[in-house]
């Protein structure tokens, strides 16, 4: 990918307005669940059967009753319409950019339709139930097998290739993100220690890290991201 480029962090809230739940508002899975028990390792050696639950849940949710709304279909746009110059980087673990269309994509916290194997490692497409009896499709062990989602006290996935697109990058958009959860809440002030890149934060609410954007706009997702992005493009052929 050619330096410069766009780097689009999104979190939780991008997808709020298809169906899914985010983490810290109100109805959000934190008020439901304690995030120790379902997102630590700790958690899941405790009582892995509640962690498969509260997974199993979610897949399912997502797979029967979820779509990418017009904030995901606006970032695909914009990578469409500029090739090799578009990097989402998502805290989220559905696979709405994806259908969307976005290609050039990194899931930092993992993926929730697919697991991983304790004991061989393998990363294998899951689309269906995972229970302690799962057998990983790769060395057919039983009982080893995980969702491959990072957790706290975990390290997030591709973080070398995530700080080469910061420190080049021209323009940085947090999308949907409370600005609550490292490393992704310091990914602006990484940033805007590396050079003269433009921040934006496009956010239903002022996030914690509203103040070190140069640029906010909020409001619903859906229709915030796809005016930004309309006026991206128009900025850049006048
Ligand atoms: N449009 C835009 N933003 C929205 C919308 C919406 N329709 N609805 C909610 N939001 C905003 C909220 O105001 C909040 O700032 O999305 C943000 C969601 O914040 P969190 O629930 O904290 O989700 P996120 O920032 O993605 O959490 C980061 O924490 O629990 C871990 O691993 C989990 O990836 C997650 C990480």
């Amino acid at each position: 990918m050619q330096n410069g480029v766009i780097v689009v962090l999104t979190g939780a809230g991008i997808s709020k307005e298809s169906g899914l739940a985010t983490f810290r508002d109100a109805d959000g899975e934190w008020a439901r669940v304690e995030l120790e028990d379902v997102a630590t390792p700790e958690g899941y050696r405790r009582n892995p059967d509640l962690v498969h639950a509260f997974y199993n849940a979610r897949r399912k949710k997502l797979q029967e009753a979820a779509l990418p709304n017009a904030a995901h279909l606006a970032l695909a746009r914009l990578e469409q319409e500029w090739p090799d110059q578009v990097l989402v980087v998502t805290q989220n673990i559905d696979d709405l950019h994806e259908r969307a269309g976005s290609r050039n994509l990194i899931h930092m916290h993992g993926e929730l339709l697919k697991g991983r194997c304790d004991l061989c490692g393998t990363i294998s497409p899951w689309a269906g139930e995972m229970t302690r009896a799962s057998r990983c499709p790769s060395c057919q062990h039983p009982g080893r097998l995980r969702p491959h989602v990072v957790w706290f006290g975990e390290m997030p996935l591709d973080m070398p290739r995530i700080y080469r697109a910061l420190e080049t990058c021209r323009l940085f958009i947090a999308i949907g993100t409370s600005g609550n959860v490292y490393p992704a809440a310091g990914f602006v002030t990484h940033v805007q220690s590396c050079g003269h890149a433009r921040t934006v934060e496009l956010n239903l609410e002022p996030s914690l890290g509203a103040t070190l954007f140069q640029q906010t706009v909020y409001g619903p997702a859906s229709q915030v991201v796809p005016d930004f992005v309309a006026r991206l493009l128009a900025e850049a052929s006048s």
